[in-house]
């Protein structure tokens, strides 16, 4: 996994004609064999046998939004790991930001579909972030820099932990990607200026190497949140950005090539 990875979340969108003709015109315009760099397509889960076919023969990815934590059995309306893989996904997307502040995911239950999902063998995308809320007060409240730090840091930091603590070392840099989104960064159009995605990143970095001193140097760290076309250079340009997570501007095939151009260089 040392190529840069660009993945394109679709959340809630699009139906089976226009995923096949956008998924059909990414394909286009990249050309089959492109593999400068990863990427990953992740509609919803009602396309994704769409989605297979408009990517097949490509070496574009597809993946799942989220995933259930258990194999199988009586819980409507999940979808588990081996249905996913069974659609042709490699890739599930776990802790995205709207699944843990809209429909109230805790840290438990997204360790529970990481841990299912990799031993499944489908890779995760582990998404983190502060809100905007906790920004604020690590800045207002913080009468130094180190306490500064520490309260930023301190929401991210619980949530790998609870995410990763124990993992079999070997597993991390195969299986596991995080992103790094600030919540309050998402759909807003809103930026993380590059010194905060460094210090994000940075700090990401330092957690994972001193969880897994062999394999954490390994792992990649994606940015995410209102990344754009008119973005994308100054977001690859901070030290730790392995790639990048991106809403809204995916639904555009013209967009989203633009990027995926600017990561694969
Ligand atoms: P956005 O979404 O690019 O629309 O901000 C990013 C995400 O939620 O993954």
């Amino acid at each position: 996994m040392d190529k840069k990875l660009v993945v394109g979340n679709w959340k809630m969108n699009l139906l089976r004609e226009e995923a096949l003709e956008l998924s059909g015109a990414i394909v286009s315009l990249l050309g089959e064999d492109y593999d400068a760099c990863q990427v990953v397509l992740v509609p919803p889960y009602t396309v994704l046998d769409v989605v297979r076919r408009g990517i097949s023969g490509s070496n574009i990815d597809l993946g799942a939004q989220n995933v259930f934590s258990r194999m199988s059995g009586a819980f409507t309306g999940e979808v588990s790991a081996p249905m996913l893989l069974d659609a042709g996904c490699s890739w599930a997307i776990v802790g995205h930001s709207e699944r843990r502040h809209i429909i109230g995911e805790t840290d438990e239950q997204i360790r529970e579909k990481l841990l299912l999902s990799i031993s499944c063998g489908l890779k995760v995308i582990l998404c983190v972030g502060e809100t905007e809320v906790q920004r604020e007060e690590a800045i207002r409240e913080s009468e130094d820099i180190s306490t500064r730090k520490e309260m930023l840091f301190s929401p991210i930091k619980t949530q790998i932990k609870n995410a990763l603590h124990d993992l079999d070392e070997e597993r991390i840099s195969e299986d596991i990607v995080i992103a790094y989104e600030p919540v309050w960064a998402i759909g807003t159009g809103k930026n993380a200026t590059s010194s905060e995605i460094a210090e994000i990143h940075g700090y990401i970095r330092e957690l994972l190497t001193e969880m897994f001193p062999r394999l954490g140097d390994s792992v990649k760290i994606l940015y995410g949140g209102s990344v754009k076309t008119g973005n994308i250079k100054r977001i690859m340009s901070v030290d730790e950005v392995d790639g990048v997570l991106v809403g809204g501007e995916s639904l555009s095939a013209d967009s989203f090539f633009r990027i995926i151009k600017s990561v694969g260089v």
